[in-house]
Order: C-alpha cells, then structure tokens, then sequence
C-alpha cells in the first residue's frame, strides 16, 4: 500500500468518539446499552433556536455567506461577550466557525508551527495535543492533580516554559475534569506570557457550565494582561444543546482572525448558513434555557456523586464545571485477582462487555486510572449505570479483598 503522509502517523482518531461510535454499533445490533461516554448535551435544541432555523429555510438563506460569518452573529457574538464578561470587540476580531473545535484548529495553525512548544495541562481533552501535532509544533504538558481537585495551577505551567515556548492552551472547565482556571492563576500566567511573546489560547466551549458561583472572568483578565496575545474560542454546542449544528467561534487580534479566515478559506470555508441564523438567535435570545439545563446537570451531578460513592473505592469529587464525573479507581486495579484488570481501558472494556455501560477510560485523556462518565444523560440512566456499575465494581473486587 502506498505510504500516507507523515503527519497521519502522529496523530490518532479521537478515543472519545470512538466509545460513541461502539455504543452505536452495538445498540445497532440491539444491546440495551446505558452510554456514559457522550460528550454531549441530551436537551433538545431550543424551540426559538429551531425556530429561527426553519425562517432561515422558508427566507432561502442557504447560500454561501462570508467566510468569517454573518454580520449579525458577529455582532452577537460581540455582545454576548461585553455582556458576560465586560470585554469589547469589533467584528473584524471574531470568527464563526465550524463548532469549538474548528476555531482551537484554526488558532493553532495559526500561531504554532515546526520547532515551537506548546503547553496545556493534562489529564486533557485529546483534541488539543492532536491539533498541536498536526500544526507540527510539540504539544508539553503540565500536570493537575486529583488531590488538588485537578486544579491548572500557573506554577505547574509556568515551570514548562522554555525559550521555545510559543503558546499555552487552557481550558476550563476542564473535559474531562471538571476544574476551572482561577482568575488569579491565569493572571500569573498572563503576566508571564505578556512578558516573553507567548500566545494564550483558552479553549471555553464549556464556559456556561459552571455550577457554583466562581469567579471565572477569564476574559476580562487576558483582556487586561495580554489582550494582544490572547485568542478565545467558545462554542454553541454545549450551552444550547446544538452539537450537531457544527457552531464556534474564536474572538482575538484581527490579524490572528484573519489568518484564522485565511485558513478557513481553504477549507471549510463559512458555518453552514442556517446554523448561524439559529445561533443569532441563540445567543442573542432569552438565556432561561441554559440555566435550565445548567440546573438540571447540577441535580444530576449531585445524585451521580451520592450513588457513586456509595462504594468508597470509586473516588470522586462533584466537578466545578462541564458534565463529567472523573472517576480514580486506581483501587479496582492490578492484584484484585489473577485475571482482574491492570487498565482503567481493560476495566472499561469489561465494564461495556458485561454489563452494557459505555464510559470513557481516563487513558483517552492521559490519565490512566481514571474513567470518565458524562452525566448529559437521562436521571434514570444514571441511576441504571450506576447500579450496573457498583454491581459489576462488588463482582469483581469484592471489598474484603480490596482491604487484604
Ligand atoms: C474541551 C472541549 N473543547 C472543545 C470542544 C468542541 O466542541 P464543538 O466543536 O462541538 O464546539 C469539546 C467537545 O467535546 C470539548 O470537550
């Protein structure tokens, strides 16, 4: 067979789809699976949202359309940001791209490039190292710790830097877990990267998924520190449950926007028309929905932690952000019995095998050890895994062996 290009040999598909893509199959061939593994809302789009779509459909606006977007959604876009956050920008510093992905793409192609270092911090959505690699810069992580509730610390970041340092990927809340930046980590970090020439690029496609009240202003603090360094890439995916609309958009310098439209150019060219009608709608309509969801995620957050912890060797705590529950259960492996499991990718893989949960093992995210349940589903699903799961945890790790 003839040989592929390099850079396909780098970089892998995405794990977490792959579980979306087995959970299909096997429902496909009828096993009642419970699916812990989506990275996606279970609510409906909203019916203004839908609405506008369908007047977008009957008023034929299905042509091509800038490449950058619509005026009006950058306009939106615009102002949804001034209103959350306090920032201003102008239209000719914002994108509308093909989902949050599609702008963290853009900006690394953008800025990264052969010989640059890039960091972010780990256990981390896959996406971003791969997109480093394919920009054919070097992706160097910065650890987060359970005990300190994985939270991205300056420091840990800041001790990565080098004279090849040329960005600084943040998300938060963090996929897969759960932990926001402090505004005053990411001031220090922003005074670091002010002062060398570092880019920051911070990925807050899960920005209106926070539960508690915390200051997470980061907008406003790369606004302040290094507004000329900094790129913001936000999504209408997750906050109006519009995954398959494919709707992002990154907000930052022109001449980055520009190069990020450059690039799109060639590619994808403009989000799909309709889609960015609806998301007008979306961002510049009435916000109950999304408290709505907000609130009906906390519930089942908080139920998720009760029924999990009832069996104290699934570690865990209840996430400050996103949907996922990030699980330790570096206790249910090795040494359980002969035949028990050495992986938190085995454990999962067993876990699908015999008692039809689909969750995502932490060694999609770096973080072997650890699974990660999103919690984008139903209550009684919930309930059903979780009782699957503590069943199948007392099966195969009875408690007195774990003690012995
Ligand atoms: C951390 C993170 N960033 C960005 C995205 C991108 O989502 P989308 O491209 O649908 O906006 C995802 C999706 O799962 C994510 O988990």
């Amino acid at each position: 067979m003839m040989r592929l290009a390099d850079r396909t040999t780098r970089i892998a598909s995405s794990p977490t789809m792959k579980v979306t893509a087995t959970v299909d199959r096997l429902r496909r061939s009828g096993v009642d699976v419970i699916d812990f593994g989506a990275g996606e809302p279970d609510f409906s789009t909203p019916d203004l949202v839908k609405q506008a779509a369908h007047s977008a459909l009957d008023n034929n606006f299905t042509r091509y359309t800038p490449v950058a977007g619509i005026a009006d959604l950058k306009r939106a876009i615009c102002d949804r940001y001034r209103a959350d956050y306090g920032v201003e920008y102008k239209e000719s510093e914002v994108i509308v791209t093909a989902g949050g992905k599609q702008a963290l793409y853009n900006a690394a192609l953008a800025l990264f490039g052969p010989g640059d270092e890039v960091i972010t911090h780990a256990p981390y959505w896959p996406t971003l190292t791969e997109q480093i690699k394919l920009a054919d810069a070097k992706p160097v992580l910065a650890r987060t710790y359970p005990e300190d509730g994985f939270a991205i610390r300056a420091r840990t970041i800041l001790d990565a830097v080098t004279p090849r340092t040329r960005g600084i990927i943040v998300n938060s809340p963090c996929n897969p877990t759960g932990a926001l930046v402090s505004e005053s980590e990411l001031a220090a970090i922003a005074d670091v990267a002010a002062r060398q020439g570092i880019w920051i690029v911070v990925d807050l496609c899960y920005e209106k998924l926070i539960y508690d009240s915390a200051a997470h202003n980061l907008p406003r603090v790369l606004a302040e520190k290094c507004r000329d360094l900094a790129v913001l890439c936000g999504s209408a995916s997750k906050a109006y449950a519009m995954t398959g609309w494919r709707c992002g958009w990154a907000l930052g310098p022109a001449h980055v926007i520009a190069a990020a439209g450059a690039i799109q150019s060639h590619a994808t060219s403009n989000v799909t028309s309709i889609t960015q009608k609806a998301v007008v709608q979306a961002l510049t309509g009435p916000q109950a929905t999304v408290t709505a969801m907000l609130d009906e995620y906390r519930t089942r957050r908080d139920l998720l932690h009760e029924w999990l912890t009832e069996d104290p060797r699934l570690r865990c705590r209840k996430p400050a952000g996103a949907f996922y529950m990030f699980i330790d259960i570096s206790d249910l492996l090795s040494g359980i019995d002969p035949g028990g499991f050495r992986t938190s990718l085995d454990f999962a893989d067993a876990l699908l095998e015999e008692s039809r949960v689909a969750v995502t093992p932490g060694e999609a995210f770096d973080a072997p050890g650890f699974i990660r349940i999103s919690y984008a589903t139903s209550t009684e699903n919930l309930r059903e895994g979780s009782k699957r799961l503590l069943e199948f945890v007392a099966a195969h790790a009875p408690r007195a062996a774990a003690a012995s």
